[in-house]
């Protein structure tokens, strides 16, 4: 498949669970943590590896980088929501409001991914091409499935930077993360 039909399957899999999630307010703290939970596995792991192997490649391809940057925000202004909602899960709360938020926020930021940024894409890279990130990217979300928050969350950072930085933070942050030697 490609990247766009990957990415589009996600889409529809991460509105479904917020429409879950908001029509389960009702059933109490069960449903609704499992299911924030649910989310952040489909929608962190989605985020970042559509950061890496699509929206870094259309900025090294120097193509459409407002559109891209204007995504990027969208991803972390979500999971500022998200963070939200797993804290409502921590509390044992359902908070409705923050799950019509996202859903809105992700309506929204998915509209235009899906115009926008896939128009930009579809200029930049060949349909070979597009086969092979749909590839690369269904290979990268169980990594990220797998990391917590502080990591996640440095990536979201680190794929930010422009491509001659981006290493050397993803560098120093490893190095900051090893446990250090006694003296
Ligand atoms: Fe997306
Ligand atoms: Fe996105």
């Amino acid at each position: 498949m490609t990247i766009y039909e990957e990415l589009k399957k996600d889409h529809q899999t991460v509105l479904a669970l917020l429409d879950q999630l908001i029509a389960s307010e009702k059933a109490g703290p069960e449903p609704w943590g499992r299911l924030v939970q649910q989310i952040r596995d489909e929608l962190v792991p989605h985020a970042r590896a559509e950061e890496a192997i699509l929206y870094n490649a259309l900025r090294d391809a120097d193509e459409s980088k407002d559109v891209v940057l204007h995504a990027y925000r969208e991803h972390a202004q979500a999971e500022t929501v998200l963070r939200g909602l797993q804290i409502s899960d921590a509390l044992d709360l359902t908070w409705v409001g923050a799950a019509k938020q996202l859903r809105e926020d992700l309506a929204h930021h998915i509209a235009e991914e899906e115009g926008k940024v896939f128009t930009a894409a579809k200029r930049a890279f060949s349909d070979e091409e597009a086969t092979a990130m749909g590839a690369a990217f269904v290979q990268m979300k169980p990594r990220v499935r797998g990391e917590n928050f502080a990591e996640t969350t440095a990536e979201m950072i680190a794929n930010m930077l422009p491509t001659r930085l981006r290493e050397s933070v993803r560098k120093f942050v490893a190095d900051a993360g090893t446990p250090r030697r006694s003296a």
